[in-house]
């Protein structure tokens, strides 16, 4: 299964790209993660990102590309991967096909989250993730056993630089901007799949596993 899982910052694709991946072992392959990753070991080309990471515009091509080659090639991502915030404009999305025809490989499904923009702020700027296990967690809509369960572990609840209002509102417009256009690039491919993406984070999984055809 190659899913791409489109939408706004704050739509919820990590975490439910996280739960599949737990479930059904297909890897979660997120740039974001990766470039932050980049930016914490402080490589060359961490160092490149993080301006403008802080800034909530979007990195180069060429940087992303690079991480994805590598990635999607990996033996972990055989069966298959989930790509989770990539690709980010048309240009990534043809890169993406030229790879993917490359390795003769196909894309299975494209899932947008549809989240109304006014819970998009609030989820964004609640965002903490667990030091100790990586999960991440809400102020506002995590359970207060969740966010102990972070404590208990010996972990402290961290929040993302790129999530604070001015950084978010310059994500969403960059979304709507550069990334919005795939919504009609994969809905004309046929791969195209919208769920609401609003409610609880089980009744969401739901919709998706039933939209991917999941047991
Ligand atoms: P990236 O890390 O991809 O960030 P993003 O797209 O802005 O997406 P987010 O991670 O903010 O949101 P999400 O949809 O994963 O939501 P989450 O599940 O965490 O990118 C960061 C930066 O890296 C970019 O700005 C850019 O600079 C660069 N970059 C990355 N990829 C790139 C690319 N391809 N090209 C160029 N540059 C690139 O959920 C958010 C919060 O809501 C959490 O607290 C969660 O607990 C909560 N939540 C989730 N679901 C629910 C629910 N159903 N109910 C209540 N709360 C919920």
């Amino acid at each position: 299964m190659r899913i791409v899982m489109l939408g706004a910052p704050g739509s919820g694709k990590g975490t439910q790209a996280q739960r599949i991946q737990k479930d059904y072992g297909f890897p979660q392959v997120s740039t974001g993660d990766l470039l932050r990753k980049a930016v914490a070991d402080k490589t060359p080309l961490g160092l490149r990102a993080k301006k403008v990471m802080d800034a909530g515009e979007l990195v180069s091509d060429e940087i992303v590309l690079g991480m994805i080659k590598g990635r999607i090639a990996a033996a972990d991502a055989k069966r298959g991967f989930i790509l989770d915030g990539f690709p980010r404009n048309t240009s990534q999305a043809d890169s993406l096909d030229v790879l993917l025809s490359t390795l003769e490989l196909k894309l299975d499904r494209v899932v947008l989250m549809d989240v109304d923009f006014e819970v998009l702020m609030k989820r964004l700027t609640g965002r903490r993730t667990c030091s100790k296990t990586g999960a991440v967690l809400n102020i506002y809509f995590s359970s207060p056993a969740e966010l102990d369960a972070c404590k208990k572990a010996g972990g402290e609840l961290l929040q993302r630089k790129d999530d604070n209002e001015d950084t978010i509102r310059n994500r969403l417009k960059v979304y709507e901007g550069q990334t919005a256009p795939l919504i009609e690039h994969y809905t004309k491919r046929g791969l195209l799949v919208t769920i609401p993406a609003t409610g609880e984070v089980d009744a969401v999984y739901s919709r998706l596993k039933s939209a991917l055809g999941l047991k």
